[in-house]
């Protein structure tokens, strides 16, 4: 099954998605992700990107958009892709219909995490990735698991583009331009919103139930 998880900055789109790869042997497509490894390349397009991002705007679609194909194309990850952070526009949208066609794929579920912006604020400025492994968890809320996590404290970074003023626009901006993809996604057949203010641990197991496993 190939799924998207939709829902605003801090929704818990990319905590759900590794514990669905981590249960379920699913691949990760997180838009956000490619490009920020990208970004670490310090290559000329990784620069160009990191201006972008740091922003908290959109990077073009020609670039988001040949991500997207070189998964969607991979015999790899046929079937079990879950979609991160994209689409993100309804002319991304329209373009993975696109892509889906010509690899003869199709959604099979979207899931959409509901989260109020006050929350959001407070997930974000807190969050922390490892540089290492890419898990994600937060300082105010995971003070242990930071303590114990196998790949060491000191690995623990921050999004350049989690401060509040960033944080701010990319809000406005998933209002504007990303919420009104949510009208072409719920017409999925398979369609779920979720509480987003739910434990990690009660979204996960709604997903499952979801996922029929
Ligand atoms: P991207 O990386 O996709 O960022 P985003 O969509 O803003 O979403 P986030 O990653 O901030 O949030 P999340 O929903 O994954 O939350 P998380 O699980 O981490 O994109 C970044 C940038 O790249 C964009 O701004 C844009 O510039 C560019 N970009 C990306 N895709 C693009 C595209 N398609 N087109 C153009 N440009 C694109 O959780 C957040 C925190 O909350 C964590 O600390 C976590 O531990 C905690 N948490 C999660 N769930 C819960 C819970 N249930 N209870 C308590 N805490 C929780
Ligand atoms: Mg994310």
């Amino acid at each position: 099954m190939n799924i998207i998880l939709f829902g605003p900055p801090g929704a818990g789109k990319g905590t759900q998605a590794q514990l669905i790869v981590k249960k379920h042997n699913y691949f990760q497509l997180s838009t956000g992700d490619l490009l920020r490894s990208e970004v670490k390349k310090n290559t000329e397009l990784g620069n160009k990107i990191e201006k972008i991002i740091s922003k908290g705007n959109f990077v073009s679609d020609e670039i988001v958009n040949k991500l997207i194909k070189q998964t969607v194309g991979s015999l790899r990850f046929r079937d079990r892709i879950i979609f991160d952070g994209f689409p993100r526009s309804i002319d991304q949208s329209k373009h993975l219909d696109v892509i889906l066609k010509e690899f003869s794929q199709k959604i099979d579920i979207v899931i959409s995490l509901v989260v109020p912006r006050e929350i959001i604020e407070k997930r974000i400025i807190g969050r922390i990735t490892c540089d290492k492994c890419n898990l994600t968890l937060n300082e105010y809320f995971n003070k242990e698991e930071i303590k114990l996590h196998p790949c060491g404290e000191d690995n623990f970074v921050k999004r350049k583009d989690d401060n509040l003023s960033i944080v701010i626009s990319r809000y406005d901006i998933y209002q504007k331009t990303t919420k009104p993809v949510l009208d072409f996604l719920s017409k999925n057949s398979n369609f779920h919103e979720i509480d987003g203010t739910l434990e990690i641990e009660e979204i996960s197991a709604k997903i499952d139930t979801f996922l029929n496993v």
